[in-house]
Formats: structure tokens, C-alpha cells, sequence
């Protein structure tokens, strides 16, 4: 029997996983057709050889619907968490209708912006939607159309954003049993809102004269050294929360926003390269739809196991940032 207003501890526990991706490729070349780039500037800057982009009509709302399918199977969820920055209206929230799409009935349904630390961050709120008896199986999905918010004509960001969603659902488990979340280490740094930032569009700025105004400005060299120093920052503290030593990690699943960034952290962490999961050449940077499209092709080619230690590590603008650890459990 449980004392009054104290729950028995419950942990969230990966128990599916899935992810999306538009048809359409485009690769380096084809962006070095229209832009003073190249294939050679991008793949050595970046380690992004090709993205995907969605076509005309396909939104948030359809990839992650497909994502969210693949990682429900046949189970059913009472919860979504969406984590978008580019939901499909500015209100209201896109995790409803997605929700309506899957089946899943009057299932409570929101979304959660911190950009490309928004999949870590909506982990960790629906691990505390489970905490709190709230909701019992969890569908989280990272879902963007970044190519929506970015500069046909901006050579400093067409190369290195694309599209797609990843999901994961979980369930109320056990602490300590394979693929129970956390803990968690989660941050923000307002100040440094604009160094990746949208003008217009939002409360403060609806509409301008300025098309330019509608897209993302990046301070890339900043970011880049932000991203660095907070991902090898945040590791360090989610592995000390957890008691585990860097050389417990297996598997190093950090935000696909550039090879080099995802390299130099690890190795400022000590961490053998080949630990890092990467799959941005393939992909790019989709923002929250990063880490779980990491994990699905990770587990897909076999370079991510049961059993093995892993570490999540997301950087995004705001400034946020955030990390968590399990144990990679056997899904159906
Ligand atoms: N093709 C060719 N040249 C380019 C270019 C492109 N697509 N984009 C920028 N350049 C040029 C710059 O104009 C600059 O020229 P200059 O030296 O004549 O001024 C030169 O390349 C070097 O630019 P710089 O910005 O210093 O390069 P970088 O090594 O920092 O790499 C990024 C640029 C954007 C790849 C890198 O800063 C980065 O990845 N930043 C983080 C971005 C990110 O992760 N954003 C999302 C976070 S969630």
C-alpha cells in the first residue's frame, strides 16, 4: 500500500521505436548547382553529403505520424509528446492532430519546443508524465521541417538542415531495468537566443516587409563552439548523476548538427571514436528528429544492440541543451 499523496517509483522505458523520412534527396551537388558551394566545402565542413526535403503539401504533422506509427507497432499510447520548432500552425499545437491521425482517441497531446534539444527535453517530460501516474505509455516523437524555415538562398544553412521525424514510445517500468531513461540533465541560456533565430512570425513580430525575416539566422562559428563546450559539459554531469564512468559508454548518440562537433566532443569527453553514431551524411541536421533517427538507423544497420550503454546528448537554439543515459533494451 502506498502512503497518500506518494507514488510507488515508476520508471519510462523504451519499448518501440521508428522513424521518418521524406522521399526527396538532395545531395551536395545539387545544392552546388545553385549556390557558391560545393560537394568537397560541405563534406569536409559538415559530413553531410545529402539531406531530405519534403514535398509540396507534406508537413510536421505527416512525418510524424509516420514516425509515431512505427514506433507504436501495435500498441496504443495514452500520451504524445510532439518536440517541434516547426509545428504546422502557430496554434495550436501539432501533437493533437497527430494524435487523431494514429487512433489514439482523446489521448493528452502537446508539444514541446527546444529546437534541436527538443526530442532529450520531451523525453524527459514524458519520463515525468510516467513519474506522476499522468500517462502510462508515452508516444514521443522529434518531428521538423526545417527546410521550412530556412533561406532558399543562404549557402551558411541550406547545406546543412533537412526534414524528417524519429519516435520512440514509452512505457512505465521498472527503475534500473533495461531501457529505463534517465537521469537527465537539462539547460537553457536565453541570452544567446539570437545566434540561431527567427525574426518574424512569432508574438513579438508577426509579419515583416523583409522576406528574410521569415527564415533562421545562424552565427555558425559561435554555435559551434557552444555546442562543443555544452555537450561535453552536460555528458560529463548526466554520466556523474547516472555513476557511470565515460568508458561505460558503448554508444555515443549525440545531435547530428555537424560530424566535427559530434568528433570533438568526444573526444574532449575521452571517448573512442568509434562509440559515435552518426548518420548526418546521410541526413543533415533535422533538429528534433535527430537523436531517434540516430538510435532507428543505429539499430537498423547493427551498430546499436541490447545491452549496450548509451548516452544522449542534444544541442539547439535557444540556447538549450540536455542528456540522458540507458540501457538499450530488445524491442518488438
Ligand atoms: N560553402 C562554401 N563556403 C562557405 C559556406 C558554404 N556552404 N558557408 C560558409 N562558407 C565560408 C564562409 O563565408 C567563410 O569564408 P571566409 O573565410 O572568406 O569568411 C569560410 O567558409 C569559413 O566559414 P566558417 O563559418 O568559419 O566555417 P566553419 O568551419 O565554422 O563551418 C559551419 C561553418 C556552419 C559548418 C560550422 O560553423 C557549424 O557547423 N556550426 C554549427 C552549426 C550548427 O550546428 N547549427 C545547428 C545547431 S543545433
Amino acid at each position: 500500500m502506498t502512503a497518500a499523496g506518494s507514488l510507488p517509483p515508476r520508471s519510462a522505458v523504451v519499448a518501440g521505436l521508428g522513424g521518418a523520412l521524406p522521399d526527396r534527396v538532395v545531395t551536395n551537388e545539387e545544392i552546388a548547382a545553385r549556390l557558391d558551394t560545393s560537394d568537397e566545402w560541405i563534406r569536409t565542413r559538415t559530413g553531410i553529403r545529402e539531406r531530405r526535403q519534403v514535398a509540396p503539401g507534406q508537413s510536421t504533422v505527416d512525418l510524424a505520424e509516420e514516425a509515431g506509427r512505427a514506433a507504436l507497432g501495435d500498441g496504443r499510447a495514452d500520451a504524445v509528446v510532439l518536440a517541434t520548432s516547426t509545428a504546422d500552425q502557430l496554434c495550436p499545437a501539432t501533437a493533437p492532430q497527430v494524435a487523431a491521425r494514429l487512433g489514439l482517441g482523446t489521448a493528452l497531446a502537446f508539444d514541446v519546443n527546444a529546437v534541436c534539444s527538443g526530442f532529450v527535453y520531451a523525453l524527459a517530460t514524458a519520463a515525468g508524465l510516467i513519474a506522476g501516474g499522468i500517462a502510462t505509455r508515452v508516444l514521443v516523437i522529434g518531428a521538423d521541417v526545417f527546410t521550412s524555415l530556412i533561406d532558399p538562398d543562404d549557402r551558411t544553412t541550406v547545406p546543412i538542415f533537412g526534414d524528417g521525424a524519429g519516435a520512440v514510445l514509452l512505457r512505465a517500468g521498472e527503475p534500473g531495468e533495461r531501457g529505463a531513461l534517465g537521469p537527465f540533465d537539462l539547460h537553457s541560456e536565453g541570452e544567446l537566443a539570437k545566434l540561431l533565430w527567427v525574426e518574424a512570425g512569432g508574438a513579438a513580430r508577426r509579419v515583416s516587409d523583409d522576406p528574410k525575416d521569415r527564415f533562421m539566422v545562424m552565427q555558425g562559428t559561435a554555435v559551434y563552439r557552444h555546442a562543443c563546450a555544452r555537450m561535453a559539459e552536460s555528458s560529463r554531469a548526466v554520466l556523474e548523476q547516472a555513476g557511470w564512468m565515460v568508458g561505460d559508454v558503448d554508444r555515443f548518440v549525440g545531435h547530428q548538427a555537424n560530424i566535427r562537433i559530434l568528433q570533438a566532443t568526444a573526444k574532449q569527453l575521452g571517448m573512442p571514436a568509434d562509440a559515435v553514431v552518426a548518420n548526418i551524411d546521410r541526413v543533415g541536421n533535422t533538429s528534433a528528429a535527430s537523436i531517434p533517427l540516430a538510435l532507428a538507423d543505429a539499430v537498423a544497420d547493427g551498430t546499436l544492440v541490447p545491452g549496450h550503454r548509451v548516452l544522449l546528448t542534444a544541442f539547439g537554439a535557444g540556447l538549450t541543451w540536455g542528456s540522458t543515459v540507458l540501457t538499450w533494451p530488445s524491442l518488438p
